[in-house]
């Protein structure tokens, strides 16, 4: 089926069906290509295969049926010409940034992205030469201002980890169109079910497919889905010398997850929603940030760009960090744990755990706050999920 039109069909279709061509045994369900390599019939095809004269199979680092089928399904959900699929999300972003830029280039960030974003471009990137200036997520005037002509990369994560602030990406694809840059969106908290930043206007879409398009917090795994040159052919190139690819075993488990993707991201939204009004009312909460809520700043911008508001909602407790803390030790059903996307439910404290190795300045300028809590709701109850939370 992977010469099918997917434009024409229904995303949960797409997620259901797209990138499976049955193989001679007429399986049924996805097979596993768990193989390093692939044979040939005799010297010459090989030959043949490895100058690129045949389509085939060579090698896994490079590209393996069943992590096709993952690249297909998820190009064809997010509106991309190609999909590259990575061992994590931060191989995702570092091959981005690897493959696509040189000495001397410039990225424009966010500050509001993920705890090991912010090392790799404050820490790693600066030793290759390529210069990351942060900025607030909310304000293009900043984003402008900061941009050089050596800048070649806008960088952002919407909603952002993890105080959910949303970026206007229409904004930012006019920006990056202006100044003849490209706009990459992380799109990891929202998924294609709820938001595709290619139909908005960016250029290259990232997932850590680690988190929802799992589902169920089994696997590592990470994508870069946009157009054949920058994504089928930099980042793909850069990935299959580098070697940070993703296992076939791993592709199988996120093709399963898509399956489901659209119904349990309604399902998140749902149930966060639901949690968010509900800590609003709690007397020892401070702030609750979740787009969903009519008092969140880019309530409006949320509700334009995104179908749904997704599954992540924090908050600040009264009392700091051993407020917190003390919360988080109460809860029995809800995991401590740094990860999210799961059908379980997550709870976290950023600035000791996602966000512990930025500096105190770095996470002030994040407004990462020592009583902030992160909750990423499953799908259990949410009636059992709100009991599991005593205030004091
Ligand atoms: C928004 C976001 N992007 C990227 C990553 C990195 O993904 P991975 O852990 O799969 O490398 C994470 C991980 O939590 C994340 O939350």
């Amino acid at each position: 089926m992977s010469s099918f039109d997917w434009g024409e069909f229904q995303d949960q279709t797409i997620a259901v069906r797209a990138g499976h061509e049955r193989t001679q045994f007429r399986e049924h369900s996805e097979p596993v290509f768990l193989t390093s390599s692939f044979a040939y019939d005799s010297a010459e095809q090989a030959a043949a295969c490895f100058a690129g004269e045949e389509d085939a199979c060579i090698y896994s680092r490079f590209t393996n049926p069943t992590v096709s089928v993952f690249e297909e399904r998820l190009a064809a959900l997010e509106g991309g010409e190609s999909c590259v699929a990575t061992a994590s999300g931060m191989a995702a972003i570092t091959a981005t940034c690897l493959g696509l830029l040189n000495q001397g280039d410039e990225i424009v960030a966010s500050r509001s992205i993920f705890g090991s974003t912010t090392v790799l471009f404050n820490k790693f990137l600066p030793r290759y030469g390529i210069a990351v200036h942060s900025v607030s997520q909310t304000d293009i005037g900043e984003w402008e201002r900061t941009i050089t002509p050596n800048t070649k990369l806008l960088f952002v994560e919407t909603p952002s980890n993890p105080l959910t602030e949303v970026a206007d990406l229409k904004a930012l694809a006019a920006l990056a169109k202006k100044h003849q840059c490209l706009l990459v969106v992380d799109n990891c908290f929202c998924t294609p079910a709820l938001q595709k930043p290619l139909a908005l206007g960016a250029d290259i879409v990232i997932h850590s497919a680690t988190k929802y398009l799992d589902g169920q917090g089994r696997a590592l795994g990470g994508a870069v889905v946009g157009d054949k040159e920058n994504v089928g052919e930099k980042v793909y190139g850069f990935l299959r010398t580098a070697g940070p690819s993703m296992s076939p075993f791993n592709a199988w488990v996120f093709i399963k997850g898509l399956e489901t993707l659209n119904l349990r991201m309604k399902a998140h939204s749902e149930s966060a929603l639901a949690l968010a009004q509900w800590l609003e009312q709690q007397e020892a909460v401070e702030r609750v940030y979740y787009p969903g809520l009519a008092s969140h700043p880019q309530h409006d911008l949320a509700r334009q760009q995104q179908t749904g508001f997704g599954g992540i909602v924090s908050f600040v407790v009264k009392g700091g960090q051993k407020a917190a803390w003390e919360l988080m030790n109460r809860t029995q059903l809800l995991s401590i744990t740094a990860n999210l996307g799961d059908a379980k439910s997550t709870i976290t404290h950023p600035a000791s755990t996602t966000h512990g190795r930025l500096s105190p300045e770095e996470r002030a300028a994040a407004s990462i706050d020592d009583g902030l809590v992160r909750i990423a709701v499953g799908l259990e109850d949410i009636e059992d999920i709100k009991a599991d939370l005593h205030f004091g």
